[in-house]
């Protein structure tokens, strides 16, 4: 399995990811998402927004502010709950997580380690001109809280009756006190959350209904099934308004870890928001003539946990005829291009051929065009990055109107008219969704 300093130097050299701020020394727990990161960021979340929204006619979607009426953070808990046990050492000052210590010295000097304080990781920040507590509010650590507050309104104007779901993607933030591990923990991350309202007592049904979609998503889409299993987190570790959490998680370099959460959240953000709002959030449910506060079951997974997940998985070196291939396995509709098109030679009229073909696929498809140094060079860069698919256009292809298409994986090669190209590319990744 590739650890993760090579992967962070494949991700800074090819753009997948760059530390933030990087001229200014970086800014820790931040990142930033190059040309290549960027792609796959967006189909990552297309991914999920297509199966768990446009798929599905029981879940709509939400967009939410990310600040919100700092009320909402009491309500929900997070301003007493949101908090980790913070140790600092003596001698260095160096802060830890209490709960990541293996002894109570300091893992860096081996000081001796203050008395744990409760250190709340939601970011503060201040509304309108004036910096006074009266004006304090939160930078959203889940986007959950939109979901809740607008679910009165979403109700409304959806008319969907439960069992259904509202998905919302967005960014979120946690002043980590040790973010780290590449991407893994970050300060700024987005979140794709579904909240799935369900009657109370079909909870645990849902719950288990959610976990098995969600495992099934990530194979879907190239996590390898030795590479993801679920673990069952014990009351004492479960976030305060959880009655049941299951973990899926996914093997990194440093071992077992949390991919992403489906928590079974109850009727606890719903009550809380009702009573410290006062407005009425119960549902009348005309089936059974009640009217109640739904229960909740929450995915929950991270856009970035999501793309370091799939690049691990994804990363082979593979020996061949020139030494070692390095070629990630990304699923062809989560690799940040689809298509490369690569002229055998920078000579006329092969150039101009090779960027009509580049233009009839752009619309189609994420291409990128290389015309620079030897075709082998260009077939490695593109496996380096996941192109699915190298379209190389040769001498021949001025006389014959045909291309060649290179599959990554299985490194064929076939000869396609050109006209018949886009259709190809198109039946190719609609198979790889199986
Ligand atoms: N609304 C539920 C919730 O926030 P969570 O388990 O704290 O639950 C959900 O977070 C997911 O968000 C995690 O499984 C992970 O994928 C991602 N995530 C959480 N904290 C993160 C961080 N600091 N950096 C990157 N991703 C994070």
């Amino acid at each position: 399995m590739v650890d993760l300093d090579t992967l962070f130097s494949l991700c800074k050299r090819r753009g997948f990811v760059y530390p933030s701020s990087e001229i200014y020394g970086g800014f820790g727990g931040f990142w930033d998402y190059g040309p290549l990161g960027v792609e796959m960021k967006r189909n990552i979340r297309d991914a999920w927004w297509r199966e768990t929204v446009q798929l599905r006619e029981d879940v709509v979607g939400l967009d939410a502010a990310i600040i919100m009426n700092p009320k909402t953070w009491e309500a929900s808990g997070h301003v007493k709950e949101f908090v980790d046990r913070l140790v600092e050492c003596n001698d260095c000052k160096q802060r830890f997580r209490e709960d990541e210590l293996e002894s109570m010295s300091c893992p860096a000097c081996g000081g001796a380690l203050s008395q744990a304080r409760l250190f709340n990781t939601m970011f503060k920040t201040f509304v309108g001109p004036v910096e006074e507590d009266a004006a304090a509010a939160y930078l959203r650590p889940e986007t959950a809280q939109g979901i809740f507050v607008d679910f009165k309104n979403v109700l409304t104007t959806s008319r969907k009756k439960i069992p259904f779901g509202i998905a919302q993607i967005g960014k979120a933030f946690r002043n980590e006190i040790t973010p780290g591990r590449f991407i893994f923990r970050s300060r700024e991350f987005e979140a794709m959350e579904l909240e799935f309202f369900v009657r109370p007592g079909t909870d645990e049904e849902w719950w288990r209904y959610w976990l098995d979609q969600r495992v099934k998503w990530h194979v879907k889409y190239g996590v390898s099934p030795e590479n993801i299993r679920v673990y069952e987190v014990p009351a004492t570790d479960r976030a305060h308004y959880s009655k049941a959490t299951g973990d899926i998680q996914f093997k990194y370099p440093f071992g077992w870890g949390e991919l992403e959460g489906v928590a079974d959240r109850t009727d606890y953000d719903l009550t809380r928001h009702g009573e410290v709002s006062g407005e009425d959030l119960t549902y009348f449910d005309e089936e059974s003539g009640q009217r109640f506060i739904p229960y909740v079951i929450e995915p929950a997974v991270g856009v970035e946990r999501t793309f370091l997940a799939y690049l691990i998985n994804a990363y082979h070196e593979e020996p061949d005829k020139e030494g070692t291939r390095v070629v990630l396995k990304l699923h062809p509709w989560i690799a940040p291009y689809k298509v490369a098109v690569l002229p055998l030679s920078r000579k006329e009229p092969l150039v101009q051929k090779a960027r009509e073909v580049s233009a009839l696929l752009r619309p189609h498809f994420m291409t990128t065009y290389d015309d620079s140094q030897s075709i082998g060079r260009r077939y490695r860069r593109q496996d380096e990055i996941g192109t699915p698919y190298c379209v190389t256009v040769d001498f021949q292809s001025l006389d014959d109107q045909q291309v060649t298409i290179r599959d990554r994986d299985r490194m064929t090669q076939e000869r396609v008219p050109i006209d018949a190209l886009v259709s190809t590319v198109q039946q190719r990744l609609a198979a790889s969704l199986g």
